[in-house]
């Protein structure tokens, strides 16, 4: 990739490129200063940056403007030392002037949004061979940075082996329920018309800041009829409702809810975000819904209620669609991991006799990121 032409415009303050594919674009003079490449501006060890922005001239103008012999930009400053050099497909990697905002997924592999018949086994890892095996634990970690959501097997059946799951890829972050909690139910074997309830699907902790962003669910005992484990990508659900009710879509966004935990040990947690949290560029950042923690709802005008609650309402009916719902049983010894930013969870009613024992651990998902994009420079290099 070659640049085509260089012109200084606008007295200085900017360049306009074009490559050699016909690409063309503007930049300005005090973004290309900050955004040099030279030792000076960026630690050649790590990357990071060594000036700030007060260390420029508010006015950086463009001195001279040249393609240099790779087909790269050359620029000189006014009133600066130094002549700075960009290659060219640098420049075309990072162009900011085009009309299409650059695609979501910077921060890690792209998401693929996936409903009911998501083919999950695809992608389930053996615990053993995920630990011994780079390749086979980047496959699973990939999934569950694209999916928010995958199953692995093979978990010894001890107490807490579900941290070492979590030490495959990053840390467990310890919260006041502990390194890790307890999720036990035991039907009363002599009543049998007794029924653990199913719970909603939700995200854990929404009245945490910051939430969980990722969540470890293990079976060590599984012997009740039903109690059937269920995950709803809640950012398909989110992208339904904008799709169906655009209005509704824009309240649930646009409006902070509440979210309280009051726990018997002097807990007292609370946050204030909504349900659909969106970033500055539109782009769907997390949700969060949970109807047994969520607060009385006083941040929407009494004039928008009505139709905040029509679309809460809208966006639970979608959970609930069995189309946008996987369902599985797990097993012991067998455990599902979610993006909890992003799929919800839920387990359906059980009866009979028996027990269900199951163990939880939050982990981040920074860390899954991190070690996912370490392992696949790695394996990328050795190919
Ligand atoms: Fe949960």
């Amino acid at each position: 990739m070659r640049l085509t032409s260089v012109e200084v415009i606008e007295e200085g303050a900017a360049l306009a490129l074009a490559w050699d594919q016909g690409t063309r674009a503007r930049f300005h003079a005090f973004w290309l200063r900050d955004n040099a490449l030279d030792a000076a501006t960026r630690s050649p060890g790590n990357g990071q940056r060594l000036i700030t922005v007060l260390d420029l001239p508010a006015e950086s103008r463009i001195a001279t403007a040249t393609s240099d012999a790779d087909g790269g930009l050359a620029v000189t400053f006014q009133g600066q030392e130094g002549r700075y050099a960009w290659p060219s497909a640098w420049l075309h990697a990072h162009r900011y002037d085009r009309p299409a905002p650059p695609p979501a997924g910077w921060t890690g592999p792209a998401l693929r949004r996936w409903d009911a018949g998501l083919d999950w086994r695809a992608d389930v890892a053996d615990f053993a061979t995920a630990a011994r095996e780079p390749a086979v634990l980047r496959r699973w970690l990939a999934a569950i940075a694209r999916d928010g959501f995958a199953v692995m097997t093979g978990l010894p059946l001890e107490s807490g082996a579900l941290c070492r799951v979590a030490e495959l890829f990053g840390y467990v972050r310890e919260t006041n329920y502990g390194r890790w909690f307890e999720v036990r139910s035991e039907v009363n074997p002599t009543n049998l018309a007794y029924t653990n309830l199913g719970l909603q699907a939700h995200s854990d902790n929404p009245y945490r800041d910051p939430v969980p962003t990722l969540q470890i669910l293990a079976c060590l005992e599984n012997t009740v009829e039903g109690g059937e484990s269920m995950v709803v990508d809640g950012f398909n659900v989110a992208e339904r409702l904008r799709q169906a009710d655009p209005t509704g879509f824009a309240l649930l966004a646009g409006h902070p809810a509440r979210f309280e935990y009051a726990g018997s040990a002097g807990v007292r947690l609370a946050a204030k975000r909504p349900m659909l949290e969106l970033g500055p560029d539109g782009e769907l950042l997390a949700v969060r819904f949970n109807n047994r923690s969520v607060a009385p709802l006083v941040d929407i005008a009494y004039a928008a209620m009505p139709a905040y609650y029509a679309a809460y309402r809208r966006f639970a009916a979608l959970v609930e669609d069995p189309a946008l719902q996987v369902r599985f049983r797990l097993e012991p010894g067998q455990l599902f991991i979610v993006d909890n930013t992003r799929v919800l969870h839920a387990r359906t009613a059980f009866s009979g006799s028996g027990r269900r024992w199951l163990q939880g651990c939050y982990p981040d998902k920074d860390g899954l990121l991190s070690t996912l994009a370490a392992l696949t420079a790695r394996l990328d290099r050795a190919a």
